[in-house]
């Protein structure tokens, strides 16, 4: 039987640390579908559809993945739609914990048949997280290690337009 798995974040923007993690994936699951999903908490930088078209690139030599969005409901109500046996999360630091085991017990009570499985990232990448790169790109920093080259033009392209 083949198990496929989702792969859910807000990716805004979506960086080495994540890729990491979906490659992980990959050498578990024969396929994977990165879901662009909404964190109510969150205002992103990127619209949906640019961080569509990131992963797309990102992701484009990697066998097994498609990119979806998921614009509104409950991520496993789509897991039980997509027929996904997986939640896949990445987790870099013991803070990551507490937030990753509330969202994956509700994900399991919502949806019984998924499971949610997390992965660590290399350890070079437990220190990243996509707020402060964007942070760190619009003071102009360099942030060539921590994302794709098309999500760094994507990401200058952005600082240009918000300048006054
Ligand atoms: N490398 C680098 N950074 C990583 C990482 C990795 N391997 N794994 C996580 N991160 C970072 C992200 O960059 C992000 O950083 P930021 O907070 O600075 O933006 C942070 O860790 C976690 O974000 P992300 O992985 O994008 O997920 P999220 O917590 O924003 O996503 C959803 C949460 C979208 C999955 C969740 O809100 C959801 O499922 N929404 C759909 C609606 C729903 O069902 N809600 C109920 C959920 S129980």
């Amino acid at each position: 039987m083949k198990r496929h798995a989702i792969y859910p974040g807000t990716f805004d923007p979506f960086t080495n640390g994540h890729l990491d993690v979906l490659e992980r994936a990959l050498t578990i699951f024969e396929k994977v579908i990165v879901v662009i999903a909404e964190n109510s908490k969150k205002q992103t930088l990127f619209s949906a559809k640019e961080r569509s078209a990131m992963i797309e690139t990102v992701t484009a030599s990697l066998p097994g993945v498609s990119v979806e969005v998921l614009h509104s409901g409950l991520l496993a109500e789509y897991a039980r739609e997509m027929g996904a046996t997986a939640i896949i999360r990445g987790v870099r630091q013991v803070k990551d914990f507490e937030y990753e085991f509330q969202m994956s017990l509700l994900n399991r009570h919502l949806n019984p048949e998924v499971t949610t499985v997390f992965l660590m990232p290399n350890v070079k990448y437990t220190y990243v997280a996509s707020s402060i790169i964007k942070e760190v790109a619009m003071l102009g920093g360099d942030v060539s290690k921590f994302v794709h080259p098309q999500v760094l033009t994507m990401l200058e392209n952005k600082c240009m337009e918000q300048k006054p």
